[in-house]
């Protein structure tokens, strides 16, 4: 959520913490802060808004050029609202230390009541300044003696980045259940929350592990355990470019990444669809086949738009393999008390590999001694190490906070993991055959549906004035119609339901009226009939429909206001086309209404925080 930088080497650090700031603001931003340690000691710039709010009011700074240490943070507030004084880093009270901090301090208060007792001001609401408190009362010319002192009386979970203001040759970085990425220069060294930090300067980085402290020094680093343990720690090779963090002439990353679906569900497809054998290949599951064939049950966990791939999973799967699924919120998930078998497999989804709930829901099912297997996009993240195996998405970064690409390619996996357990059991090969040259054509199918953006933003210029919006859809499409409804409510705070068609009569059918339109995914499949009816319904009551239809309906032109129509497919395919023109359809809405797109309020890529 929030986001930390750190920079030792041989160049000025200020650019480049500020530079690393812009790449990480997606993950949140109502505040912005660095320090650096100079001759006279710490100089700390920070306040509330956003990193170009930062960059305005260090224009002209002079003390912090030709420093070549420091450590930076965007923050997303939890404990008190985005201001001066809670904008990190934070200084304990002799101004000896800074320190950046993401996750939550659990028993701050404690602490906190503690150190006010000892004669401690605070000058913050934050649970961060507690740490930072702490780190400065322990520091006596040993940082990471201090750090590892403080943090073993902290409950909760942490990323940290600390300088000293008589030590300009070294930054320490910790971490427990909070991201930090360590990037190896040559003669620098980065720390991040986030590789997109890091990759416009190494693509050698360290994903740093629970409970691990790293030293960071000119050109060398040390690793050890929170108990002072050593560690020799793996150094990865980035695999994405420096390109990827950029717009590439769209206005927002949220529209890019939209156009990016043709290539990134192919991406997820490539080596691991098998089309002459109707099937795939999923090496990543670390599972032989004998294993997978005695699964008899499926528990998938995630959340958000993670969640709605879920569901369509367990359309899928139920279907296809015949065994049954359960599609869990890990929130929920990891404070029930889940019955698990030694043949359920489960499987974590999640985009960002991070979010605290899901690693949560993770860990309890490891726990009670399950597999359990991830689908993630982050390579190196929490999820992606702590499951026994798994499917990465490769996607490649996805920067705008609501989750388009990510979404498609777990569809696209979803469908994959169908055909590898189905034709164990009940695909035969030519159906088989038939799934997988349906799902091998949907890249160019996605791309047809995206030559409409102008008609689609066209139609939302009809409706970017109305506050709330009914998304139904059944069967394959009804968690289509939950992920339409989330992506317009996330980015342009329209109110947005998602519905099965068929349950609005049960109690949503009461809201509609002339200033309540209704996207209807109506394709031709089983519930095609069905799905009219229910348009009927709309119409009666005097709202308009919105409707996703098959190429070549003609019949429902005669009941919609509008059509968008999408190419056919499998209908066990047609969500990762039904999706593509409500992603559209939300994010011209949203900037219609002159929305902040990529970095809607409230919201933060990774959801780090319980
Ligand atoms: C919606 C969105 C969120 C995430 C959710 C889970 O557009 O982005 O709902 O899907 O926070 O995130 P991951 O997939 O990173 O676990």
């Amino acid at each position: 959520m929030c986001g930390i930088v750190g920079y030792i080497g041989k160049r000025d650090a200020f650019p480049i913490l500020v530079e690393g700031l812009s790449a990480l603001e997606y993950r949140g931003y109502d505040s912005a802060g660095v320090a650096l340690v100079n001759n006279s000691g710490l100089s700390v710039f920070k306040d509330k808004g956003k990193v170009d709010h930062l960059k305005e009011i260090t224009s002209d700074i002079e003390n912090a050029t030709g420093t070549k240490i420091g450590i930076a943070h965007t923050r997303w507030a939890t404990h008190g609202a985005p201001s001066y004084a809670n904008a990190h880093p934070h200084l304990d009270v002799n101004k000896r230390i800074a320190l950046v901090h993401n996750g939550i301090i659990e028993n701050y208060s404690i602490l906190k009541e503690k150190l006010k007792k000892e004669g401690i001001e605070f000058l913050s609401e934050t649970d961060s300044e507690v740490l930072a408190q702490l780190v400065g009362k322990y520091y006596d010319g040993d940082l990471s003696s201090a750090v590892r002192r403080a943090l073993l009386e902290v409950e909760g979970t942490f990323g940290v980045a600390v300088i000293a203001f008589d030590n300009p040759g070294v930054i320490i970085g910790a971490r427990r259940g909070s991201p930090l990425v360590v990037g190896v220069g040559d003669d620098e060294m980065l720390l991040a929350s986030d590789a997109s930090a890091i990759v416009q300067h190494t693509k050698k980085v360290i994903y740093l592990k629970d409970n691990n402290l790293i030293e960071l020094k000119h050109g060398f680093f040390n690793t050890t355990t929170l108990d002072n343990r050593k560690i020799n720690p793996e150094i990865h090779s980035l695999d994405w470019d420096a390109n990827a963090l950029a717009k590439d002439g769209f206005e927002h990353f949220m529209l890019k990444e939209i156009f990016e679906q043709p290539d990134t569900i192919r991406n997820a497809m490539r080596g691991r669809l098998l089309v002459d054998d109707g099937t795939a290949r999923l090496d990543g599951l670390n599972l032989v086949l004998q294993e997978l064939r005695a699964i008899n049950r499926l528990i998938f966990v995630a959340c958000g738009t993670s969640w709605h791939a879920a569901l369509v999973g367990e359309y899928l799967i139920e279907e296809l393999v015949g065994i049954p699924v359960e599609v869990e919120y890990a929130s929920e998930f990891r404070y029930r008390n889940p019955i698990i078998d030694a043949h359920t497999l489960v499987f974590v989804i999640s985009q960002s590999g991070e979010t605290a709930d899901t690693l949560a829901a993770l860990r309890e099912a490891s726990r009670k001694g399950a597999t359990v297997l991830g689908i993630c996009n982050v390579v190196g993240s929490s999820i992606a190490r702590e499951t026994h195996g798994g499917v990465y998405l490769h996607a490649g970064p996805e920067i705008g906070v609501a989750s388009t690409k990510a979404f498609t390619s777990q569809l696209t996996i979803l469908s994959l993991l169908t055909l590898l357990l189905g034709r164990m059991r009940r695909i035969s090969h030519s159906d088989g055959v038939t799934i997988a040259r349906a799902l091998e054509a949907v890249p160019k199918q996605v791309k047809k549906i995206l030559k409409q953006n102008e008609r689609i933003r066209e139609i939302a210029g009809i409706y970017a004035k109305h506050n709330n919006f009914l998304y139904l859809g059944r069967s394959y499409n009804f968690p289509v119609a939950l992920e339409g409804a989330l992506k317009l409510k996330e980015i342009s705070y329209v109110h947005a339901e998602g519905y099965p068609a068929a349950e609005m009569k049960h109690g949503p059918i009461a809201l509609i009226d002339k200033d309540m339109p209704s996207v209807v995914l109506a394709l031709k499949d089983s519930v095609y009939d069905k799905v009219l009816s229910n348009i009927q319904e709309v119409n009666a009551r005097g709202g308009s429909v919105i409707a996703i239809a098959n190429e070549g309906d003609r019949e429902i032109e005669k009941y919609a206001r509008h059509v968008i129509h999408i190419p056919k497919t499998l209908p066990l395919l047609s969500p990762l086309l039904s999706v593509i023109p409500l992603q559209l359809l939300a994010y011209h809405i949203a900037a219609l209404r002159d929305c902040e797109i990529d970095q809607p309020r409230n919201l933060a890529k990774s959801v780090t925080v319980e």
